[in-house]
């Protein structure tokens, strides 16, 4: 696995590989888990190169103590790929990937202000802005995205399609813990009593109650429910325990 730092060094290598070769990409922020070797592992077996990138991106984190406790260790991280069989690993900083100063951005105006959106103020704007340059650099055909975060891969695929660009995105299933919480580098900040009763999220959104109930069976658990809101057949929802945000979201049953 070759590691690269700036998208100097990949133009020139990516001017070297045959147009015929499929270039498959996986953005991360780091903190690697089964969750993005899901995609990793997808990705390698679909294309003929693989490209991960690690990058924790500061735009789109609206609490600064959230950016600060990442859980992510870059050594691990690169580990865990080269055994993955990656072959390109994208690991810039911060002057690499906004020469600009962040003074452009991509800006999406309907569903962007919705769910996740409406709680972190300029959260999808960073997301947005920094996948587009990123795809901009790698020039993947396919780019493989969670349905963990399945707001932000309807965003995703959504700009692609407004923006003509040619690029495939591949949706992939949500991994869970056996007991059913999705797997999170966030899950990382839970003390052991947090991590017993995180599994609940995924529980309460799957049994039959109400919002209203569910909302207050959240409550009775020890989360502090940010939202849980139905959009275009799926229940989202997102909730503080120990600080920590969990997210997750399933498709509505009929
Ligand atoms: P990050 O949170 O590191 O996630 C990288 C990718 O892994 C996303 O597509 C996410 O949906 C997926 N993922 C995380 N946990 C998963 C799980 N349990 N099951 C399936 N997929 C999972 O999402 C981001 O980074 C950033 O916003 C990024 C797109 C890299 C832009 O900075």
């Amino acid at each position: 696995m070759k590691i690269i730092h700036t998208p100097e060094e990949w133009k020139k290598i990516r001017s070297g590989i045959a147009s015929d070769k499929k270039i498959g990409f996986v953005p991360t922020m780091g903190g690697l888990h089964n969750g993005h070797l899901s995609l990793v592992q997808k990705c390698h077996k679909e294309n003929d190169i693989s490209v991960v990138s690690v990058y924790l991106n500061p735009t789109q984190f609206n609490d600064k103590n959230d950016l600060l406790t990442y859980p992510a260790n870059f050594e691990d991280d690169s580990a865990l790929l080269e055994k993955a069989g990656v072959d390109y690993l994208f690991a810039p900083d911060y002057s690499a990937m906004y020469p600009d100063g962040y003074t452009y951005k991509v800006i999406e105006t309907d569903f962007s202000q919705k769910l996740c959106g409406a709680k972190r103020p300029g959260h999808f704007d960073g997301v947005l802005t920094i996948v587009m340059k990123l795809f901009n650099i790698i020039r993947p055909q396919n780019a493989y995205f969670g349905e963990k975060d399945f707001q932000q891969y309807v965003l995703l695929d959504g700009m692609v399609k407004a923006f003509f660009m040619d690029i495939h995105l591949v949706p992939c299933p949500i991994v869970r813990e056996e007991n059913g919480l999705a797997i999170s580098s966030r899950n990382r900040k839970l003390s052991e009593k947090g991590l017993a009763a995180a599994p609940k999220l995924h529980e309460i959104l799957e049994n039959e109650s109400s919002l209203e109930q569910k909302k207050n069976e959240l409550e009775s658990s020890g989360f502090t429910v940010d939202y849980i809101t139905e959009h275009n057949g799926r229940l989202y929802a997102a909730a503080f325990l120990e600080g920590v945000r969990l997210i997750d979201n399933i498709p509505l049953k009929g």
